[in-house]
């Protein structure tokens, strides 16, 4: 059976999501949406925290109160909560009363800050974080692009991310000017729970100083190397050998509701040498080259991305020899679908906070031996 991928899908529950850039969330708990779920984000006793948006007591909106001594008070009758989601006071109660036991603030299975995002597991993840490897290397500048919102699901955003057959169309006026529309063979290889997409292009570099000055030639080799983690987890690797230059785009996505993906941008170039005039342009160019995309992204009249079944199911699309990434991303979706609907089914419930069952050391071994083929 062929079915799409939707941004509320359930089996995204087993992945990694970004939630917030670090800096949006600081001394106030902050709303988030997830799979069509509202989650709170604090930092409590012990770090960072993140809860279910609803508190226990009238299930008001925990995002509407505050940080107070590091526990997380609840705007409407002040029940505090630390980081593991116990009540630590009931001002109805008085003082060294104790909280009713079911008082307690739902935690997802997992939150944890990396790459300069905040990510969250709202079930036992089937995959791990992508690594960046280029933000602990010397000489790399970090650039982030202000997040962006588009009501195109993030199946598809992630796909067009994979997509190179669109540079001479979409970004005509940027990226693809001049492109050849060519396709030519590329390599596409597991990796772990993902893929790796390795390609070589002869493109024109403006962006290489030695272009203006005569001593490089405008069309130079690009090494590209894509690496897609699932669900939404994407690093985009650009090496131009002939100016010596590496750009990496890190490339995340949070399924917020099923008209709304949030995107998160940010380069990790080694040609900018920290010039903010450079840097500004970076992200300047980056984010006209998204606002292309994004601009045909939404008019796009699908609530998912469709899927194809490793069944062999004919897909809804026609897929060409250059679609060979897309293809694989459709097959890695497919799979964790798979894996998250062979879960038992007091496994995979919908509601926001819904704590899965833990899995055993057995059923670990079974996810390692079910990874996407
Ligand atoms: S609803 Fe939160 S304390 Fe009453
Ligand atoms: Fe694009």
């Amino acid at each position: 059976m062929t079915h799409r991928l939707k941004n509320t899908t359930a089996a995204l529950r087993h992945g990694w999501h970004p939630v917030a850039r670090s800096g949006e969330v600081a001394d106030e708990p902050v709303a988030v949406r997830l799979l069509g779920d509202p989650w709170v984000i604090a930092r409590l006793d012990d770090g960072l925290a993140a809860f279910a948006d609803r508190c226990p007591h009238r299930l008001a909106p925990l995002s509407a109160g505050r940080v107070d001594a590091r526990e997380l008070v609840c705007g409407y009758h002040g029940w505090r909560f630390v980081a593991s989601g116990d009540c630590t006071a009931v001002p109805a109660l008085g003082p060294g009363v104790p909280a009713p036991k079911r008082a307690k603030a739902t935690p997802p299975w997992g939150v944890v800050e990396r790459h300069g995002l905040i990510w969250l597991a709202p079930a036992e993840p089937f995959t791990d974080l992508i690594e960046i490897p280029e933000a602990d290397e010397a000489g790399f500048d970090s650039v982030w692009l202000e997040p962006s919102r588009s009501s195109a699901c993030a199946g598809l955003l992630a796909d067009n991310f994979l997509d190179t057959a669109h540079f001479p169309f979409v970004h005509a006026d940027t990226i693809g000017a001049g492109e050849d529309t060519i396709v030519g063979p590329y390599r596409v290889t597991q990796d772990g729970d993902g893929f790796v997409v390795q390609m070589e292009q002869r493109v024109a570099n403006p962006e290489d100083p030695k272009v203006a000055t005569g001593d490089h030639p405008l069309v130079q080799r690009r090494w590209s190397t894509y690496v897609y983690r699932p669900p939404f987890m994407l690093r985009l690797r650009l090496e131009y050998p002939d100016a010596g230059m590496i750009n990496t785009i890190q490339f995340c996505l949070q399924p917020e509701d099923a008209g709304s993906t949030r995107i998160y941008t940010r380069l990790l170039r080694d040609d900018l040498g920290g010039d903010a005039a450079r840097r500004a342009e970076a992200a300047r160019f980056e984010q006209a080259v998204l606002d292309e995309d994004l601009a045909l992204q939404e008019r796009f009249d699908l609530d998912g991305l469709p899927l194809i079944a490793a069944d062999g199911d004919p897909a809804e699309e026609v897929s060409i020899r250059a679609d060979a990434a897309g293809v694989a991303l459709r097959r890695a979706l497919a799979s964790l679908v798979d894996q998250a609907a062979r879960l038992p089914a007091t496994g995979s419930g919908r509601s926001a906070g819904g704590r899965d069952r833990p899995l055993t050391a057995a059923r670990r071994t079974e996810f390692r031996r079910t990874k996407i083929r």
